[in-house]
């Protein structure tokens, strides 16, 4: 009798498909408002401008060359553009520190399969995001809490990874606007990771997915650049930067790039073209194109429009959310985090919410490496209109306060 459980790795005893998301993806019906998704608004794609990028590779000789196999770093012009913007960030680099990925979120699971042996610690935020535990899984590590601010000693995290059979690898985090939460690491917390990360001898995997999207406040530096400085130069830092074009350009594209020391992005090179050779050669030609020729317009405009949603949602919430709630501030990205009176459970809600209220959120406990944080859940603005975040947040504020008052 075919036992596939008898056939497959240990690894992939860890890969589960969640309920959430099996409940999520019933939320196509048009009654429904949801603040669910963490996707881009497909409104705000520059699909003139890729349209123009592939017609101009399609009408010239260079297509061949577009089509064809190409090197495992990535399109060189592509990697020469960034190593400009992250000069512009305060990260000194050369095209030997620049890599790209099919998404960042194929570097997550690079840098995963790179740095973790089975039983090894991943240090990671509580909550954290849903798809660096899932890309970090499959190399069977254990989880300990970051606090990058908090006042636990390198001993302890040594000693809890020592039990647990490893040793302490990496400390992962988005350093800005976070997903689940939205917050923002600050500058002192920044220095003490890098402390704490030369104390245990480990990597920081600093995830800048939404580093572009500010929308009000001081930008803080990527904690590469803050290493870099101390250090004098990027090939002797432990901080690996992930970047993505996904949240400013278009995710479809599947485009992302690391920024970090060369021997680490020699390991990386060598995964790639184990894995899958390289990124598609067409769309980092189109990326780049588009990038050159008008990133920054580009990025203004999606700042313009989420820094409104982002305004509205919070205004929405001061409003309805009843007594006992409360939530997250965020200068920038695409969420806000919502904490639920203690007793209360996020999952319970969405299932009423969808019956009764007709809203739909993402309840905050799969965030959280060790299952804790049922009374949270995470809203995104990033697709919705004014109309349905004020009709969406008052009936979700109504379903709760009900739920208080029945506690
Ligand atoms: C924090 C974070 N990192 C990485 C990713 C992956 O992005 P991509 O693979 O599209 O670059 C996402 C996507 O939602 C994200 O929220």
């Amino acid at each position: 009798m075919l036992n596939w459980d008898n056939i497959f790795a240990t690894r992939s005893t860890r890969m589960r498909a969640s309920e959430i998301r099996e409940l999520l993806k019933l939320l196509e019906r048009p009654d429904i408002i949801s603040f669910a998704g963490g996707i881009p608004d497909p409104a705000l794609f520059p699909d003139a401008a890729f349209k123009e990028a592939y017609n101009e590779i399609f009408s010239s000789t260079a297509v061949n060359a577009a089509l064809q196999y190409s090197v495992s770093e990535g399109y060189k012009p592509l990697r020469e553009w960034l190593v400009g913007e992250m000069a512009k960030l305060g990260v000194p680099c050369e095209l030997e520190n620049v890599f790209i990925v099919s998404g960042s979120q194929q570097g997550l699971d690079y840098l995963g399969k790179l740095f973790l042996s089975p039983n090894d610690t991943a240090l990671v935020t509580a909550p954290t995001y849903l798809g660096a535990l899932q890309a970090f899984n499959a190399y069977e590590p254990t989880y300990d809490q970051l606090t990058p601010n908090g006042n636990r000693t390198p001993e302890a995290y040594r000693a809890t990874a020592e039990q647990a059979g490893g040793r302490v690898k990496f400390a992962y985090l988005s350093a800005d606007f976070a997903n689940p939460t939205g917050e923002t690491i600050d500058l002192a917390s920044r220095e003490k990771l890098i402390d704490l990360a030369d104390e245990l001898d480990i990597a920081i995997i600093e995830d800048a997915a939404y580093q572009s999207l500010r929308y009000d406040g001081e930008g803080i530096p990527p904690i590469l650049a803050l290493e870099i400085a101390r250090k004098g130069n990027i090939n002797d830092t432990r901080t690996i930067y992930c970047g993505s074009f996904s949240k400013t350009l278009a995710p479809g594209l599947r485009v992302g790039f690391i920024v970090g020391n060369a021997p680490v992005i020699r390991k990386l090179v060598l995964m790639k073209q184990a894995a899958d050779l390289h990124s598609s050669t067409i769309n980092q030609i189109a990326i780049e194109h588009v990038a050159r020729r008008g990133f920054d317009e580009q990025v203004a405009k999606v700042r313009k429009t989420y820094s409104h949603r982002r305004d509205c949602m919070l205004a929405a919430l001061a409003k309805y959310m009843p007594e006992g709630t409360s939530w997250t501030k965020p200068e920038g990205g695409m969420f806000v985090w919502i904490t639920l009176p203690k007793g209360m459970d996020g999952a319970k809600l969405l299932a009423r919410s969808l019956e009764t209220a007709k809203v739909a959120f993402v309840p905050g406990q799969a965030f959280f490496a060790d299952g804790s944080g049922p009374n949270t859940f995470r809203v995104s603005f990033s697709c919705a209109n004014d109309q349905m975040i004020d009709e969406g947040i008052s009936r979700l504020g109504k379903l709760i306060a009900s739920e208080i008052a029945a506690l």
